[in-house]
């Protein structure tokens, strides 16, 4: 018996593959592999082979048995990657917003019980079952918005014990979906105010004490840390991530948000990722430019925040790798539409159409270190979706209006 079912899945009005797409630097329209009338042949939960419709079936005699045929008009493309949220928490931050909007400052928001800390109250008295049931939900919002890999941080524990609760959290949803949480410890996220000590032994109680755990239990391969004066300053945070590199960890950063050293502290200790931005100036920017770690900004805290934008345009002049994800968290990114936040980025910092689509797509997944999709080329996984459309422009243009009408995850619909 063939355990691995070949399938025919088209066609396609245009399919997206994102191959040959440079992983830096501006990317016109142009640049775009659009195959017309296409077809994705499917192994098991791999691609075999991307090109027309018609010749897939005479080159591969397929079937008609094994063809999924799509009877509408639709635009194909892989599946979004979002490769920066902290989805799994409880509780809600409405009151946070709601003061932020009346004018209230950071501080008078943290005096009345908001912030970081609210979310870490919330999530600590959360049952397992609780806080399972409101990262699935956020997930099955994810997927239908055509979302099939998204990272998932820890960091609304801030003890040992809560945040071993949110990784098992995550890794038991993982098990149960379709799609593929990418786990991240972001235990110093805050310095939880009733940890008794200051930021850098609270840092070190995590490598010595946390650390372990995470290897021991495959909790999660990946340490974040909040790089700011209002969380860790960039010397405490250097050691912190040398010593999680040493253990061979993938490092990532909560970078120039409000003030930079985020981003200078992401290259000197070769991060995958730099990840928000929006205070980034030339400097920054041409130092990450230069660097392998990619620029991951993160429209929906903007627009949560009622900040500017990261500055994309010129992250991606200056040669640099940007990915665009929804950093959906309880205080400052409560929306989650990712789509919606892309277009809306690209528009206010006009960004092409490729260029948006890549960093949800192909850029996204290299901001995770994930090889094995991103692109629709043979021998990746088969993750792709397809918008009720004949054109792909319509996709930015409906500012995530138009949805995706279907969705695959690793060949299954
Ligand atoms: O990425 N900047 C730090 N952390 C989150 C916000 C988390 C929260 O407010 O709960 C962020 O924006
Ligand atoms: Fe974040």
């Amino acid at each position: 018996m063939n355990l691995f079912k070949t399938k025919l899945v088209g066609p396609f009005k245009q399919l997206l593959t994102f191959a040959g797409i440079p992983p830096k630097g501006p990317v016109a329209d142009e640049k775009l592999s659009v195959i017309e009338d296409a077809g994705i042949l499917l192994k098991g939960r791999f691609i075999e082979a991307v090109g027309g419709f018609d010749e897939l079936i005479r080159d591969w005699k397929v079937r008609d048995a094994a063809i999924e045929r799509l009877r509408e008009d639709v635009v194909g493309l892989p599946g979004f990657v979002d490769a920066h949220t902290h989805i799994c928490y409880a509780g809600s931050r409405a009151l946070d917003y709601a003061m932020r909007n009346a004018g209230k400052s950071y501080l008078e928001i943290a005096r009345s019980g908001g912030g970081i800390w609210n979310s870490v109250q919330h999530t600590r008295n959360a049952s397992d079952e609780v806080l399972a049931e409101g990262l699935t939900g956020r997930i099955n919002r994810h997927v239908k918005a055509g979302v099939t890999t998204m990272e998932v941080k820890s960091g609304y524990g801030l003890n040992l014990e809560t945040e071993i609760k949110m990784l098992k959290t995550i890794q038991k949803v993982n098990q149960q979906q379709s799609v593929d949480l990418i786990p991240t410890c972001l235990a110093a996220h805050i310095l939880p105010p009733d940890f008794d000590g200051n930021a850098g032994s609270y840092l070190r109680h995590l490598v010595r004490d946390l650390f372990p755990i995470l290897l021991s239990e495959k909790l999660a391969s990946r340490i974040d840390i909040f790089v700011e004066e209002t969380a860790f300053a960039y010397e405490v945070a250097k050691s912190y991530l040398i010593a999680a590199g040493r253990q061979g960890f993938d490092l990532t950063i909560h970078a120039d948000q409000f003030t930079t050293g985020g981003s200078k502290l992401a290259v000197e200790v070769k991060a995958v990722s730099a990840d928000h931005l929006e205070a980034s100036s030339e400097k920054e920017i041409a130092y990450l430019a230069k660097s392998d770690t990619t620029a991951t900004v993160l429209p929906g805290a903007s627009l949560g925040l009622g900040m500017k934008f990261a500055p994309a345009r010129s992250l991606l002049d200056a040669g640099g790798s940007l990915a665009i994800a929804s950093d959906w968290n309880p205080g400052s990114a409560p929306m989650g539409d990712l789509l919606t936040q892309a277009a809306l980025l690209g528009a206010y910092e006009k960004l092409t159409n490729a260029e948006v689509l890549a960093g949800l797509t192909v850029r996204a997944a290299r901001a995770l270190k994930l090889t094995d999709r991103g692109s629709l080329k043979p021998g990746l996984l088969a993750d792709f979706i397809a918008f009720p459309c004949a054109d792909y422009r319509e996709i930015l243009y409906n500012q995530g209006a138009l949805r995706p009408c279907r969705v695959w995850k690793k060949g299954v619909r």
